[in-house]
This record gives structure tokens, sequence and C-alpha cells, in this order.
């Protein structure tokens, strides 16, 4: 039987009940975060929980734990469901309240919820590499937020779905921006290309990990924006998330990346981020 995270509480997933009124049923008013789980541990939590409370801050969402608190709680979320490998979702919602755009005077207490998947890696897609299209970029401009509020990254994903891809990959005017549900990098000529961390992007912690083995490994890691065309010219096309890992795209549009096949720098970014997972999982 699969158990929840109901607030501070695990119940069973049938028994879990969230109110009429949640602000994250009406609004989408809430935050959230995604935790890989490698071999019972966690990996990078506390650089995730860092960016859900920097999530929650940004919306004036006052959440009552800390890093410690929440990693505790997803801990004992994927042991008493017995998860070796997979992903902890956790999101936070504003809390219940007669529905009204603004705030709720006086406060209301969040709402918490969770849930763990088990799953194994992608390695068949790790090995040969996947295909995107290209999309406009259509959200709102604090994507730098995990906000619960996806319509966007949806419709995004609709779109890849339709043309049987694994991501879209959207742009606002010419400027890529990122993924409906990852970072974007474009390589050329050895340098790996990505979008700063503003406030068009979320900040991944999976491309933090990719910025590391860029360090150790001496490869040049450029926060430039590029436009569409750069990326269909890269030499090597790669998306990164929690779940994709460091992920090769292969095709655009239709149209191979360079020769179609993997690149070096990209196996070397995921042989990289290996021994991140050794390293950085609790
Ligand atoms: N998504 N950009 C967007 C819009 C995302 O939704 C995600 C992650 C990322 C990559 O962030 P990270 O490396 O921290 O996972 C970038 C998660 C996996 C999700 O929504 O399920």
């Amino acid at each position: 039987m699969t158990k929840v995270l109901l607030n501070e509480s695990f119940v069973e997933e049938q028994e879990a009940k969230v109110a009429f009124n949640d602000r994250g049923y009406n609004f989408g008013d809430g935050i959230y975060e995604y935790v890989r789980i490698y071999n019972h541990k966690l990996f990078t939590a506390k650089e995730h929980f860092e960016r859900l409370l920097r999530s929650a801050s940004e919306i004036g969402l006052e959440l009552n734990h800390t890093v410690e608190s929440l990693t505790s709680l997803v801990r004992e979320l994927a042991q008493v469901n017995d998860v070796s490998n997979g992903g902890v979702y956790i999101q936070v919602t504003r809390g219940v309240a007669p529905r009204d755009h603004a705030f709720p005077t006086p406060e209301v207490t969040p709402v918490l919820t969770g849930f763990v998947k088990a799953y194994d890696r992608p390695y068949q897609k790790l090995e040969e590499g996947v295909f995107a299209v290209t999309t406009e970029d259509i959200r709102w401009l604090r994507c730098d937020i995990k906000s619960l509020n996806l319509l966007g990254n949806v419709l995004a994903k609709e779109y890849a779905a339709k043309y049987n891809a694994e991501e879209a990959i959207q742009h606002r005017g010419d400027t890529v921006t990122e993924g409906a549900s990852s970072n974007v990098y474009a390589v050329k000529d050895d340098v790996v290309y990505t979008h700063p961390a503003n406030n068009y992007i979320l900040n991944g912690i999976t491309r933090r990990v990719i910025q590391w083995v860029c360090e150790d490994e001496n490869i040049e890691f450029k926060e430039e924006a590029f436009s569409v065309d750069f990326l269909k010219n890269a030499d090597e096309v790669i998306i990164s998330s929690t779940s994709a890992e460091v992920m090769p795209i292969v095709k655009i549009d239709g149209e191979d990346v360079a020769d179609g096949k993997v690149g070096d720098i990209t196996r070397r970014l995921q042989a990289g981020f290996e021994k991140y997972i050794q390293s950085h999982s609790e």
C-alpha cells in the first residue's frame, strides 16, 4: 500500500484528502520540488530544499520548515514506501481559504503534500539520446520560481508528445530558454552554452551538477543565451533534469543534431555526473 505525506503525517493514499478550497487547486498558488532517490539515498537534497525555501520566500509563503526538517520528512516517506530508486515530489500550497485572489487574512497554514514514485534510471535513453521539438515560450516572467502553476509547461510538453518527442525546447522570440521540464545546453567547439540562471529559467540542480563537472573536467561552461539557429547548428545538444539526468538530444524538429550521434562532451558530462551521484547522495 502506498503512503503519502499530508502535512506531517504519513497516510494511505486512498485516505489522503485535500480541501475543496485549497489555493493550490483554485490558483496554482504554491510551490514544489522533486528529489531523486538513488540506492535508498536522496541526491542533492540540500540544494533542492534550499531552492524550495527560496521559491516559498519569493511568493511570500511562510513555511515552518528548514532544509533539515524537509529532508527528514522526505527520507522517511521514501523509507515507509520502501523505494530504493525513484523520486519524491513535495508540494506546498498557501493553504485553504474561500476563493479570493489576494492572500488570505488572517494568514492560513500552508498545506504540504508529498508522494514517492519508484522507477529505474533511463539507461537506454541516456545511451542513445532522445528527440526534441522547439516551441515558443509562453510562460510567465518568474520561471526561476518552482511554482505549481505549470500550464505553460504542460502545453509545451503536450506539443512534444504530439510529435513523439521527449522534450519541448522553449524559446522567447529567438532566444532559447529551457525545456518544458529541463534545462538546455548547446555544445559548440567544446564549450557548453546554457541560458543564464535568471528569471527566464529554473536554476536546475542538475544544471549546477553539470557546472561542477565542467569545473572538474576543465570544460568551459558559458552562461550565455543563444538562438534557435545556434541550437540547431550545435555539435551536441543536452537537456538535464532530476529525472532525465544528463540526456543527449540527437534530433530537433526532425533534423539530426550534427551527425545524429551522442557526442564526446556529453559522454564526459555523463561520466562526471555518475561520480556526483556517489558523492552527493545521503
Ligand atoms: N523539473 N526547468 C524546468 C522548467 C523544470 O521543470 C525542471 C525540473 C528543470 C530542471 O531542474 P532540476 O535539475 O532541478 O530537476 C528545469 C522536474 C524534474 C519536474 O518538474 O518534475
